[in-house]
């Protein structure tokens, strides 16, 4: 069963009934002001950082469901029972005569119709600007006039929404707003350390407004039924402490066939410090700062232009990479929709969704760093800046910060460092980022660790510290020591926490120097094969004259012989006969063995070994691929493990929390299976490749949305695994590593087209039945039109680039000056 459709055209998924399994959300903005939008108008809003600068209140785990956020309601002022309506059928429900929400990309458009009235509304945010319209368009399709009464809400969050959730003995006190010329203001701090304040305006001039949120709700009462919509009048209520609201009572009326639009403008606005009053001597909030952007946005022609330059700013970034195969779902995914939530997941991390609260994790350290491997192209400079303030959470040890906020940059205490993967994800995207854009430069940039003035170094000798943080942690049998965690956040080896309510990823009992980890060692041999490759480079560059900066290369030679040694420790330990191990515990026994009673066969390492290179040429890379085939994959994806834990184990950790199937304990984790999409790609295994790749391809899984639950158009993180009562729901989607890897999976491995130093590689490992396929891909500024065609069995390639035929699998970097590239890839 589906809850809609794809409108492909538009790059929008269509929804066409409210109910959803779940709230099915869409994510606004581009830049510093975002938020989050149900397809019935529910979610929040933020400034750069959805702990520290939230606007608007959201209760997670509500009943019912996604009940507040953006509230709009109509009331017939005409009708003799006063009906009144949510035109998002959220929050109150009221059964509408048609329904459509339109997911598009940075905006969300929601149309119904009850009682003759059409309305229309309109969310996006415009592109450089730290506000939010709602535009509304009202038609009245009766045979008569109508006279409506529209009321708009938002209930405000006093900033900090850890401490708005929690400390109410003051919350209940400092609330403040300002209602001046139409529009209401939140200022609450504003008159102590805060030089930012929210406004609330409307383009119709107000009849009423309301600010307290009791005045307008009336006690006892919820967002479904409001008081004064039910009355059709408000009490202009001033707050005062308790709970700050926005709320707007505009009049129209339309004779039949009129149709109105009204705009509601909720924005975010700082001030200079010495420009925070008027009069300066005053409490009063400067408004002159703000009036103008304001005044601009209640414009509908202004509106109209802000939302086309949107969807050009949009149709410029997918334009980047388009990809025209045999398949719908993977088309549609790489084109529009996968794209997409890279750039989500590039802005969030893992911060900002229905599931995340926004309060408790900010920018993760490994997940940024992988979110950017699928990001790079879309906007190179915002990759570059990203690269840099993670770098410059890096500590002095080479380890990292497992998080920091977005809007301080600085690392968060409370989780703290030592998940000893962290530093190796570095690597990766920086070399990822020189292989896509050919800036070499950003080696030189000085940075700081852990943001210390006077400890900067180029960005280089940071890579050279993760390398090194991963060499003074070495474990009895040679493999890297797994710290807090390694990837698997729930692999917690070295907790032993038997206290309810202890963080399994803070709570450390043991030493941490017996417990190992080969998906480390897999990651290290991959970062550090990297790291050879750039040395060489950087050397050949040199040698060339060229300005590559005065930091000192690591030897190579020194290096090739730690990958050897660390590929010699996993044969030796790290190997199970048919599959590489998962880890060592802190009694130094295996973890994702034949001799585990549970826990026998992992996925992470069998993805990151093979990714590195480990056993590819001589069979034991399709040995393993083959048991991940016979004992992890389901119809629904590659579960984690087999077999699930069944009971709590003291020496394993968050793992074994979890009811069997879901999340770490052997559910499908949409980040790893492109691993194994990737794994099976490098042994030229297509058909697997590709089959891996849909069964958890959103779009292909459409018509399952009744037991998927999840939005049809984008990864969530977990699809339950074979030991879940439900397999194949799915939960938590959208701000998951899955994004950036599947992206990879299937642009770089199976389609094959990758960026390398030299220039543009295209060595695809298709489906076996594919006859041919295009891309066309911005590279270095540079357009390439590829066409592939199968002209026999196999994964040979044999190019052409502009009609002349090219050595190996890499099309040159062309002359300065070309602006565009065709290529003809033979395949068989
Ligand atoms: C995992 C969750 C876990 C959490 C703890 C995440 O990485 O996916 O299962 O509960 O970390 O913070
Ligand atoms: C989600 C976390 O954000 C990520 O860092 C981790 O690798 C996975 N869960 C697996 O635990």
């Amino acid at each position: 069963m589906q809850f809609g459709y794809f409108d492909d055209t538009r790059r929008e998924y269509v929804i066409t009934q409210p109910d959803t399994p779940l709230p099915w959300i869409n994510y606004l903005g581009c830049e510093e002001y975002f938020g989050v939008i149900s397809n019935t108008a529910g979610g929040y809003s933020f400034y750069r950082d959805a702990r520290l600068r939230r606007l608007i209140r959201y209760r997670y785990n509500n009943a019912s469901l996604d009940s507040s956020g953006r509230c709009i309601y109509l009331r017939d002022d005409d009708s003799s029972g006063h009906l009144f309506w949510s035109p998002t059928w959220q929050p109150v429900r009221h059964p509408l005569d048609e329904y459509e929400c339109r997911h598009g990309l940075g905006y969300t458009i929601i149309r119904s119709k009850l009682a003759g009235i059409e309305a229309q509304i309109r969310f996006f945010i415009p592109l450089g600007e730290n506000l939010e319209i709602w535009e509304l368009t009202l038609t009245n399709q009766r045979e008569g006039p109508a006279n409506l009464s529209v009321f708009s809400a938002v209930e405000f969050c006093l900033w900090d929404a850890q401490d708005d959730a929690t400390n109410f003995q003051r919350n209940y006190s400092i609330g403040e707003v300002e209602v001046v010329d139409n529009i209401i203001y939140h200022k609450s701090e504003y008159r102590e350390r805060r030089n930012h304040f929210a406004y609330f305006a409307c383009s119709e001039p107000l009849v009423g407004y309301d600010t307290q949120r009791e005045a307008f709700l009336g006690s006892y009462r919820g967002w479904d039924s409001p008081q004064a919509v039910e009355k059709g009048q408000m009490s202009n209520s001033l707050a005062l402490g308790w709970q700050p609201i926005g709320a707007q009572h505009v009049k129209i009326q339309m004779k039949a066939g009129e149709q109105k639009k009204i705009i509601f403008v909720l924005g975010y606005h700082e001030n200079a410090q010495d420009e925070k009053f008027d009069p300066p001597d005053s409490q009063t909030i400067n408004k002159s700062t703000v009036k103008a952007v304001i005044a601009r946005y209640l414009q509908t022609n202004e509106v109209e232009k802000a939302f086309q330059a949107l969807r050009i700013y949009w149709d410029g970034l997918l334009g980047k990479l388009q990809v025209s195969t045999p398949d719908d779902h993977t088309n549609r995914m790489v084109n529009i929709w996968n794209a997409y939530q890279v750039m989500v997941t590039f802005n969030f991390s893992r911060s900002a969704s229905y599931f995340e609260s926004g309060i408790g994790r900010g920018m993760g350290f490994r997940d940024s760093n992988q979110d950017l491997l699928g990001f790079m192209h879309l906007i190179p400079e915002r990759a570059r800046a990203r690269i840099l303030d993670l770098a410059a959470t890096q500590l002095p040890s080479g380890g990292a910060y497992h998080q920091y906020q977005p809007l301080t940059n600085r690392g968060n205490n409370d989780i703290g460092s030592g998940f000893n993967d962290d530093p190796l994800w570095l690597i990766l995207s920086v070399t990822a980022y020189i292989k896509e854009t050919g800036d070499w430069g950003i080696l030189d940039v000085l940075v700081p660790y852990d943001n210390q003035v006077g400890t900067e170094e180029p960005l280089y000798g940071h890579l050279q510290h993760s390398i090194q943080y991963t060499l003074e942690r070495i474990g009895p049998h040679g493999l890297p020591l797994i710290g807090r965690a390694d990837w698997n956040d729930c692999l917690n080896l070295n907790c032993f926490s038997d206290q309810p309510g202890q963080s399994f990823q803070t709570t450390t009992n043991k030493d941490g120097k017996v417990a190992e980890s080969v998906f480390i060692a897999g990651l290290f041999v991959l970062a550090a094969r990297e790291m050879v490759e750039l040395g060489k480079k950087l050397e050949v560059a040199k040698k060339e004259g060229k300005a590559v900066g005065d930091f000192s290369l690591l030897p190579s030679p020194t290096l090739l012989q730690n990958i050897a040694e660390m590929e010699k420790a996993v044969w030796a330990a790290g190997w199970d006969g048919k599959w590489f191990r998962r880890a060592y515990d802190d009694f130094g026994r295996p973890v994702g063995s034949k001799e585990c009673e549970e826990g026998q066969i992992f996925i992470e390492p069998q993805g990151m070994c093979i990714m590195a290179g480990l056993g590819v040429e001589d069979g034991r890379a399709a040995l393993a691929l083959d048991s991940v085939f016979e004992q992890l994959a389901t119809p629904h994806g590659i579960v984690l493990h087999q077999p699930a834990y069944t009971r709590y184990y003291l020496h394993l950790g968050e793992i074994s929390s979890y009811p069997p199937g879901y999340k770490e304990n052997a559910g499908i984790f949409c980040h790893t299976n492109p691993w194994i999409m990737i794994a099976e790609a490098k042994i030229g295994h297509g058909d697997r490749a590709h089959d891996y790749y849909l069964r958890i391809n959103p779009s292909a899984r459409e018509n399952l949305s009744e037991l998927h639950r999840c939005e049809p158009y984008v990864y969530a993180q977990m699809i339950a695994g074979k030991d879940a009562p439900l397999h194949g729901e799915a939960k938590n989607s959208w701000l998951t590593g899955a994004a950036a890897w599947n992206y990879i999976a299937i642009t770089q491995w199976i389609l094959g087209i990758r960026p390398t130093y030299e220039g543009l590689e295209i060595k695809p490992v298709v489906p076996s039945g594919w006859k041919d396929f295009e891309v066309r891909r911005h590279f270095r500024g540079i357009r390439y039109l590829i066409r592939a065609e199968r002209r026999a069995t196999g994964n040979g390639v044999r190019l052409e680039a502009d009609g002349k035929s090219i050595e190996g699998t890499v099309i040159p970097v062309p002359p300065a000056g070309t602006k565009e590239v065709r290529v003809l890839a033979r395949i068989g």
